[in-house]
C-alpha cells in the first residue's frame, strides 16, 4: 500500500488539498483531525471526560467516493462535529496520551488496508513514520485566518477575523506545545508553503512532490 502523510497547523488547507490529491491519486481520503473531534463531541454531549469514557466510544471512517463520512457509535456525526464548539473542545482533548493511543491503532489499520493520503498533526512522525511520502503543509498565520474566516462567513458565520485569526495562533500554540505528539515537520518531510498560491498553484505543487517521490 501507498501511504501519504500531510501535516500542518490548522487552515493550511490539508483538508482540501488532501482531498483532491486523493481524487487525483485514486487513493483514499482520511481527515485524523476527524476522528479527535468525533471523541470531543461524545464528551461534550455526555458531560464527560475522555479518559474513563474511551470504552464507550466507537468511531468508524467511512472512506467513500474520496469523500469521508464519521461515525460515533453508529451515528453519522460528519457535520456535527465541524462546529468552533468541537474545534475547542477537540484541542483539549488531542494533548492526551489515552486519546492519542485509543486512535492510533485505528488509524494504521486505514493506512495497512488502503492507499491512503492521511492528513493530521504527527502522521509523518507518529502514526505512519515510514510513510512513502511525507509533507508538511503550510501558509502564514494571516493568510490561512484569512481562507478560514471567507469559509465560515460562507456559512453564515457572525465570527469576526480577528476571532478567527486568535483562534487559530491559540490552536497552533496548543499543538505545538504539547507533549505528546507536538506538531512539528519530520525531519523527511518536503515543507510546501501555500501563502500567495490559489488552490490550483497548490494542488499542482503537492502532486508534483508525491509523483517525484512516491
Ligand atoms: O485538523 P482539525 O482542526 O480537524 O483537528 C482537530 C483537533 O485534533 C486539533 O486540536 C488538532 C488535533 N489533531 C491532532 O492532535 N492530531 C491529528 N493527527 C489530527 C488532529
Amino acid at each position: 500500500m501507498i501511504n501519504i502523510a500531510i501535516d500542518g497547523p490548522a487552515g493550511a488547507g490539508k483538508s482540501t488539498l488532501a482531498r483532491e490529491a486523493a481524487k487525483a491519486l485514486g487513493f483514499v481520503y482520511a481527515d485524523t483531525g476527524a476522528l479527535y473531534r468525533a471523541v470531543a463531541l461524545y464528551c461534550h454531549r455526555n458531560g464527560v471526560e475522555p479518559v474513563g469514557a474511551l470504552d464507550k466510544i466507537d468511531i468508524k471512517l467511512k472512506l467513500k467516493d474520496f469523500a469521508q463520512r464519521v461515525s460515533l457509535n453508529g451515528e453519522d456525526v460528519t457535520e456535527a462535529i465541524r462546529s468552533p464548539e468541537i474545534s475547542a473542545m477537540s484541542s483539549r482533548v488531542s494533548p492526551l496520551p489515552e486519546v492519542r493511543a485509543f486512535l492510533l491503532d485505528l488509524q494504521r489499520d486505514l493506512a495497512k488496508q488502503n492507499n491512503v493520503v492521511m492528513d493530521g498533526r504527527d502522521i509523518g512522525t507518529v502514526v505512519l513514520p515510514n510513510a512513502d511520502v511525507k509533507i508538511f503543509l503550510t501558509a502564514s498565520p494571516e493568510e490561512r485566518a484569512v481562507r478560514r474566516f471567507d469559509e465560515l462567513a460562507a456559512k453564515g458565520s457572525s465570527v469576526t477575523f480577528d476571532e478567527v485569526l486568535n483562534d487559530l495562533n491559540k490552536r497552533d500554540r496548543d499543538d505545538s506545545n504539547r507533549k505528546e505528539a507536538p506538531l512539528r515537520q519530520a525531519s523527511d518531510a518536503s515543507l510546501l508553503d501555500t501563502t500567495g498560491l490559489t488552490r490550483e498553484q497548490s494542488l499542482k505543487r503537492l502532486l508534483d512532490i508525491i509523483n517525484k517521490k512516491k
